[in-house]
């Protein structure tokens, strides 16, 4: 999530999404914007089957409506009556746990479920704050880009966090850097301080005492600005193109400390050789031991 427009959010659950089910592990991503630009991308057309908007409203038989994109890969569309949500829900009492009712129709059927959520901090983005374990913020590395995040952070915080907290589990896993280019002082500045950011919170109770700047970070690369209007992933669309490099590598990395020692494989069951990345900083919690 952020609530800042084109950021690079339906990019990286699509593609991260993508290198997730490369990796062997059943993966749904859910399309959670009336800008429907993941269902595009997925080579998806929302006005057919039931949607999102359609399971938000009946949840019945959820995992039948998850349509089967690539191996290991589902996706449940998105569409443009999904931004009529917000007015129709307005006074339903169970209104936050829509999304999180659709995801328990996929227990024990996928391993990882990603959301895609829209530019804004309404009700679907607090829906899917509802049901998520974490949150991963996509982010540019600029100055403004920065002033967003301390709002967002306190959005967790409500939800995570106090006696009427709605999801206690939720955290914040951290910032993807997207669209990077980094050549720039200003980008390394940013970075350093996002770093100094996460360090300083580390034992504190806040809901992103553990966050990272994920490594590495996703080069701009126009073909990742491409692929989407071929309906397809990074994978299918350029699988040689540093998008996909960058994409499969931070799918290792976020798959690195949520599976189990040893349990990281990539297609073909060939073991996954986590190298030392170039821009890695050791002394960051989930890069430190990033070399196996
Ligand atoms: N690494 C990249 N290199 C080049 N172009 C990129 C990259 N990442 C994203 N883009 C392009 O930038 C634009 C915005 O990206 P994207 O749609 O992923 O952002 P978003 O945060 O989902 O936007 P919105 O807030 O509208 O949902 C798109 O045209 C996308 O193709
Ligand atoms: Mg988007």
């Amino acid at each position: 999530m952020n609530q800042k427009g084109g950021v690079g959010k339906t990019t990286t659950t699509v593609n991260l999404a993508a290198a997730i089910a490369q990796a062997g592990h059943r993966t749904l991503v859910i399309d959670l914007d009336p800008q429907a630009h993941a269902t595009l991308g997925l080579g998806l057309d929302g006005a057919e089957g039931r949607s999102i908007y359609d399971l938000i409203h009946d949840p019945a038989d959820a995992a039948a409506a998850a349509r089967e994109v690539a191996p290991n890969l589902l996706a449940l569309s998105s569409h443009t009556d999904l931004a009529a949500t917000e007015t129709e829900l307005a006074s339903a009492e169970d209104r936050l746990e829509r999304i999180k009712r659709v995801i328990a129709a996929f227990a024990g059927r996928v391993d990882f479920v990603l959301i895609d959520c829209p530019p804004s901090l309404g009700l679907l983005t607090l829906n899917a704050l509802a049901a998520a374990d974490e949150v991963l913020i996509p982010m540019q590395a600029h100055f403004l880009a920065l002033q967003g995040v301390g709002k967002l952070l306190e959005t967790v915080k409500l939800l995570a966090s106090g006696t009427q907290a709605i999801n206690p589990r939720l955290t914040v896993a951290g910032v993807v850097l997207c669209m990077h280019d980094a050549a720039s002082t200003h980008t390394r500045e940013v970075v350093a301080d996002l770093d100094a950011f996460f360090e300083g919170t580390r034992g504190s109770d806040v809901p992103w005492r553990n966050a990272i700047v994920f490594r590495p970070a996703i080069r701009r690369n126009i073909k990742l600005a491409e692929s989407p209007s071929f309906g397809k992933t990074i994978f299918d669309y350029a699988p040689q193109a540093s998008g996909a490099d960058d994409y499969r590598a931070l799918a290792e990395t976020f798959l690195v400390d949520r599976l189990p020692a040893g349990a990281v494989r990539s297609r073909g069951d060939m073991p996954i050789v986590i190298t030392r990345l170039e821009n890695a900083d050791a002394s960051i919690p989930g890069n430190a031991g990033a070399s196996a």
